[in-house]
């Protein structure tokens, strides 16, 4: 395997177990990841940017080769900045994929040289998404074994103020 760098670009508001899975087994493949956190336009978000940072970096500091950053603007402008050509990204289930294509093929009309790498996460987090978490969590239900434990310590300390 070559010495490639990659990067995974998602607003993980919050991150959820589903995402670390994503990041595990990119770190597996990749000589360095960076979880790249950013604002998704067609989204409004619960945590801002610096919660998003954190909770993601809280939730990956003991996996090696991983590094958590933030950006703005386009995706493939970050790309030439960081140096890297690689994008990664989950496909949980085929409902992802209509909209996963688009980016992907966008992203390369954007800059020629760019791929898309899908992984695909253990089949436990078929289901889960950040906003099903952000749903059940101001329900009131239990989230506890759907996300990263400083994600839980956070969502769980601002329900209580
Ligand atoms: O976790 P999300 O919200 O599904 O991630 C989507 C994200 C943030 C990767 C996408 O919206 C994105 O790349 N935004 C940056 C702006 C950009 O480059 N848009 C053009 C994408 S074709």
């Amino acid at each position: 395997m070559k010495n490639i760098s990659a990067v995974y670009p998602g607003s993980f508001d919050p991150p959820t177990n589903g995402h670390i899975d994503i990041i595990k087994r990119a770190a597996k493949i990749f000589s360095e990841v960076v979880v790249a956190v950013t604002h998704n336009c067609n989204k409004h978000h619960m945590f801002s940017l610096e919660e998003r940072v954190d909770m993601m970096s809280r939730s990956v500091s003991e996996i090696k080769i991983v590094k958590v950053s933030s950006f703005s603007g386009l995706l493939v402008d970050y790309l030439d900045k960081t140096e890297s050509f690689c994008i990664v990204r989950g496909l949980r289930a085929l409902s992802d994929f209509e909209y996963e294509f688009q980016m992907a093929l966008m992203n390369r009309k954007l800059k020629r040289d760019v791929e898309t790498i899908f992984l695909v996460p253990d089949q436990e987090y078929t289901f889960l998404s950040s906003s099903t978490v952000r749903e059940i969590a101001s329900l009131g239900g239990d989230f506890k074994n759907f996300v990263p434990a400083p994600v839980y310590e956070k969502i769980i300390k601002i329900k209580g103020k």
